[in-house]
């Protein structure tokens, strides 16, 4: 699939890089898409409308009333209408009203009508783009599933040189060309994803769980259902959940269940995840009353779970794809290669805890990839959103 026929707006707002738009918007054009330019009032000044509508084709959108007769533009119809909205570039500003729900001109407006994929291009100086707010206002508007594509560093407005810069349109471009493609990457595949921690439990009020949030797992299933799968989600205890509509989450507490979920969909699945913190080991007994404190100490018998990836590699035939992940604290690829071929995999997403901001409750994440021919890709660190677009980038490339 490619932008050919795609309905986009293009959202202007008041910022220098403006003037890049025009550019933006004859691409995309060329390349067959309909595109309307909304714009903030402030846009005006660095940008006209004349020069974007006759690119584009359309009228550009600043207000919400038309003319003197009083007659309105339809916000909730347009964002209706729109298959991608692309904010670039977005001022400080626009970017807190759109963190704070703020509907105060007509482009925000139809952004909080519009039910499509959003883009976001920031553009402002330096200090404002390291800002704290600016920070936190992105890092909320990503985790509506909304992508960000950074501002890149190099020469600003104010004659100062840092990080504030909107990509160029060439870029946005090949990141909008590269959402359609990849929208349909995986239609008609099924992807199985486990998520979360699983809790042992004890007796009724205790459990052994571990510190897992599911954040990376629900990633990796919101990605592979946004390029087009239908995802089976096995999900531990979590507060967070998955919105895509094409994600069907099956809930377990523990790593018994979790087995039995996987085991009932894995046969049907092309690609399997499994980013699940799955417990090693299970209490012996559950009691059914709470344990009573009794003496100075206590042993609690424990074990083992089942290793529930390890069984599904035991099981897999050539043409299924399974990965799996691996949290280590020492020996990080030594240790992954281990678990990579022990257990049949076709790769293993090796996650260190040893990294700042990766692993556990972060939003962002560190990995190494290693497959079953040999390869080692050593990533940055990514969010967990770009985690999860990595390894089915990879998973495309290696056409497994
Ligand atoms: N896993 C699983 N079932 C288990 C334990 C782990 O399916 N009972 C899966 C995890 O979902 C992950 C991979 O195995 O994809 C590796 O998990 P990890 O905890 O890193 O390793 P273990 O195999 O449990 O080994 P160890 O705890 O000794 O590091």
């Amino acid at each position: 699939m490619s932008v050919k026929d795609k309905n986009i707006i293009i959202g202007v707002s008041g910022g220098i890089a403006a003037y890049k738009i025009p550019l933006l918007v004859r691409m995309l054009k060329k390349a067959g898409a309909n595109v309307q330019v909304l714009m903030t009032p402030a846009a005006h000044d660095f940008v006209t409308p004349v020069t974007l509508s006759t690119l584009s084709g359309r009228p550009v959108l600043i207000d919400f009333i038309k003319d003197d007769t009083g007659s309105w533009n339809n916000h909730v119809l347009l964002a209706l209408w729109a298959d991608l909205m692309v904010f670039a570039p977005v001022t400080a500003n626009t970017l807190a009203k759109m963190a704070h729900g703020q509907a105060d001109n007509f482009l925000l407006a139809v952004y909080m009508s519009a039910k499509c994929p959003v883009m976001i291009a920031p553009a402002m100086d330096l200090d404002m783009y390291a800002h704290p707010t600016t920070k936190a206002n992105l890092e909320k508007l990503q985790t509506y599933g909304y992508d960000i594509i950074p501002a890149t560093e190099g020469e600003l407005a104010s004659g100062l040189t840092g990080y504030g810069r909107m990509e160029e349109p060439e870029h946005i471009f090949a990141h909008i060309n590269d959402f359609f493609k990849k929208k349909t990457e995986l239609t008609g595949k099924k992807v199985l994803v486990t998520a979360g921690p699983t809790y042992e439990s004890i007796d009724p009020v205790r459990f052994i769980g571990n510190h897992s949030s599911g954040k990376m797992g629900i990633a990796i299933a919101e990605e592979a259902a946004a390029r087009g799968a239908d995802v089976v989600l096995v999900l531990g205890p979590t507060h967070l959940q998955a919105t895509h509509p094409n994600i069907q989450t099956i809930k377990v507490q523990n790593a018994a269940q979790m087995y039995d979920a996987v085991h009932k969909e894995f046969d049907t699945a092309d690609i399997t995840v499994m980013a699940a913190a799955v417990a090693d080991f299970t209490p012996e007994q559950t009691t059914g009353q709470k344990i009573k404190k009794s003496g100075d100490a206590m042993t609690l018998k424990l074990k083992a779970t089942k290793d529930i990836l390890a069984s599904l590699g035991q099981k897999k035939s050539d043409n299924r794809i399974l990965i799996g992940f691996a949290m280590e604290t020492e020996n990080e690829k030594a240790n992954a290669l281990k678990k990579l071929q022990k257990k049949n995999l076709d790769f293993i997403v090796l996650n260190s805890l040893r990294e700042k901001n990766a692993g556990f409750k972060h939003d962002t994440n560190k990995v190494s990839i290693l497959t079953k021919s040999g390869d080692i890709i050593d990533y940055p660190l990514k969010t967990k959103k770009e985690v999860a677009g990595d390894i089915f980038d990879l998973v495309h490339k290696l056409k497994v």
